[in-house]
């Protein structure tokens, strides 16, 4: 089976979702080390405050090779973003939450690998087109940001899948080795796993957020802010005001006014668990500890062997 560990300089085929205050230099090294590919979230953060997570990390691993940085592309600065990268030596790039045109080539010339996330197969055939060198396709499960579409982990990783010849990358739902084996059953030529890693040790998650993830149960999440940006948050008070304006059809204005307060950094760096806005997949319920990356990578590539149907081994 081919793996993205043919495309990426890594020795097994994950990837340590890029999150906005949750993966910075420390999570994206340890991911590094673990032998899977780390990636420095730069969605909330400033270029200089980019250029420290991203020197942190390059102090932290000796595999300087193996980290990415995660650039979604609905925020201004993201040129200048993709540029400290660069300059820092930065090779691979996740792009995101816009179009795959915008930098691909730019990015390719500069001797970069790109991949596109995508939540439809329309979108993979774009990111394909634009040069992009593999896709993360992501399902309606996952946590953080979403597509409008609604499709399934379990429905949109065999059509992309089928839709395009570069590699794909499941995300969204991926919680144990189970979850690994099943997405590349579908096709898939690895994972990209963003709750899970919120809940470790590295994860610059505060403990009250982590702790919250070890409370979930299977109906704590819900898709939010449809007609905005979609989002899956964990149900809170925050939440609960959200839902309410939502519910008398607030305008786009009113949803942006009450998360121009900050929210998300509030509920997922400071710990505000009512206040907050909380970024959560639906796998958070399946996740009941909060390993160190190294033990984590460890027990999913055995939990995954074990999954596998013989033959499928990477
Ligand atoms: C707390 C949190 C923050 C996220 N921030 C980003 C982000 O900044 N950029 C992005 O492309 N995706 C973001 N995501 C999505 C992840 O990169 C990943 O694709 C997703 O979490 C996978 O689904 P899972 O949570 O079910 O594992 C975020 C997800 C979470 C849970």
């Amino acid at each position: 089976m081919k793996t993205i560990c043919s495309l990426l300089p890594i020795s097994y085929p994950l990837i340590q979702a890029g999150m906005v205050w949750v993966s910075g230099g420390k999570l994206a090294a340890a991911s590094a080390n673990a032998g899977i590919l780390g990636v420095v979230g730069a969605g909330s953060m400033k270029p200089e405050l980019l250029e420290k997570h991203i020197s942190k990390a390059l102090k932290l691993t000796n595999h300087p090779e193996r980290l990415a940085v995660n650039v979604p592309l609905l925020y201004t600065k993201s040129k200048e973003q993709l540029e400290v990268a660069l300059q820092l030596g930065i090779k691979i790039f996740i792009t995101s939450a816009g179009s795959p045109k915008t930098y691909t080539d730019w990015l390719k010339g500069q001797d970069s690998k790109v991949i596109h996330v995508v939540s439809s197969p329309e979108f993979a055939i774009k990111s394909e087109a634009a040069g992009c060198d593999a896709v993360v396709a992501e399902g309606f499960e996952a946590g953080g940001h979403n597509g409008r579409d609604e499709i399934t982990t379990l429905s949109l990783i065999p059509q992309v899948v089928d839709a395009v010849n570069i590699p794909v990358i499941a995300a969204g739902g991926i919680g144990d080795g189970r979850g690994i084996a099943a997405v590349m059953c579908l096709g898939a030529s690895g994972a990209q796993l963003g709750t899970r890693f919120v809940a470790t040790v590295e994860s610059s998650a505060h403990d009250n957020f982590k702790q919250a993830i070890l409370s979930s149960h299977s109906g704590s999440t819900m898709l939010s802010m449809k007609k905005y940006v979609p989002v899956r948050l964990l149900k809170n008070k925050f939440y609960e005001e959200v839902k309410a304006l939502e519910d008398r059809g607030a305008t786009k204005e009113e949803l942006e006014k009450l998360l121009g307060h900050g929210r998300a950094r509030l509920g997922m760096l400071e710990g505000n668990l009512e206040e907050g806005e909380l970024e959560v997949g639906q796998i958070a319920s399946l996740i009941h500890d909060i390993p160190t990356v190294e033990n984590l990578v460890q027990r999913l590539i055995q939990e995954q062997r074990m999954s596998l149907p013989v033959g499928c081994f990477f």
